[in-house]
């Protein structure tokens, strides 16, 4: 039986931008996609079956028809046409519902993963196209490192990493449901980026300016903030604490420090982790992410 082991790493937003409300219900957006050293574990076997089998080691995330995951073996299938069936099984540590990508992670693994070991063959571009059928942020995943997403956040490109950050994640113990995130963002009339003028994250990419990383924003942290005020405290401890950016990743919950050096990261963790949990981790390019990623997933493009 074929067996494959991957890596599915984590990513943060280093900015965030809504810059449009869409006729389908989605927002456009200007954003910075960060991979970090943050992983779960997958395991592969193909069956010949055809049946699928998906299974974790946490039982708060259901591992069903609803799982991202099975969305994807069951749309690559449908795609391909191919009649192989899968075991597969999810060793959690990307803790799901704080806007670090974990369950778009695993669905785009298992895309590149299958496309290999059931030999379906698919290019980048076809891929891609069904990558951003499972979710908004799955594209991203296929090639990882620093990316810019636009669109709904499925229109990815690739850029040079500018410099290496150690990022201080601290996870609330509470998830934040994407959908009503951008719900209450409509409702309350919140005002969008317009982008010639504001947005930092086009001034960066014209300027190469890293300075200019201390005024990136996370639109969606204005309603996370007001429904859980306990996240303007962490976000203040964090700036207090010397990082050259505090913001909330994607969604939320979770809330990163972004710091020059390791020392200095781990400093601020052990006072925050008096109250919160907390994690240091470095931020991952597109070459490591590439490896990371292991043999059996790593796309050949
Ligand atoms: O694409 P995904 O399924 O991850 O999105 C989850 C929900 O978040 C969508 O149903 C939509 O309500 C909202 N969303 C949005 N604009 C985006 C991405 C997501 O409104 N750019």
């Amino acid at each position: 039986m074929e067996e494959v082991t991957c890596f599915s790493p984590a990513k943060i937003n280093l900015g965030l931008e809504i810059i449009g409300r869409r006729e389908d219900g989605y927002h456009d957006l200007v954003t910075l996609f960060q991979s970090i050293a943050l992983y779960d574990k997958i395991i592969f076997k193909i069956r010949e079956d055809g049946k699928i089998l998906l299974s974790g080691n946490d039982p708060q995330i259901p591992w069903d028809q609803n799982n991202l995951v099975f969305r994807a073996v069951e749309v690559l299938r449908k795609r391909t046409g191919t009649k192989h069936g899968v075991e597969i099984f999810v060793e959690k540590n990307i803790p799901p519902g704080r806007g670090l990508g974990g369950g778009s992670s695993n669905a785009a693994v298992t895309l590149l993963a299958l496309n290999q070991l059931w030999e379906t063959g698919l290019g980048r571009l076809p891929l891609t196209s069904v990558a951003a059928e499972i979710g908004s942020d799955v594209p991203f995943f296929l090639t990882g490192g620093l990316c810019l997403g636009l669109g709904r956040g499925e229109q990815i490109k690739s850029l040079p990493e500018q410099r290496k950050w150690w990022v201080l994640l601290v996870l609330p113990d509470f998830s934040v449901s994407t959908a009503l995130a951008y719900q209450e963002y409509d409702r309350l009339g919140l005002s969008l980026t317009s982008t010639d003028k504001e947005s930092k994250i086009i001034q960066f990419l014209e300027t190469k300016d890293i300075s200019l990383i201390r005024y990136f924003k996370n639109d969606l942290e204005a309603v996370a903030l007001r429904i859980y005020p306990q996240l303007a405290e962490i976000k203040q401890e964090i700036k207090r604490s010397g990082a050259e950016l505090s913001l909330m990743s994607g969604s939320g919950s979770a809330l990163f420090g972004l710091f020059f050096e390791e020392p200095e990261a781990r400093s601020a963790a052990a006072r925050l982790a008096v109250r919160y949990r907390t994690r240091v981790v470095a931020t991952v390019n597109n070459e490591e992410y590439k490896r990371k990623l292991g043999t059996g997933a790593s796309p050949n493009w």
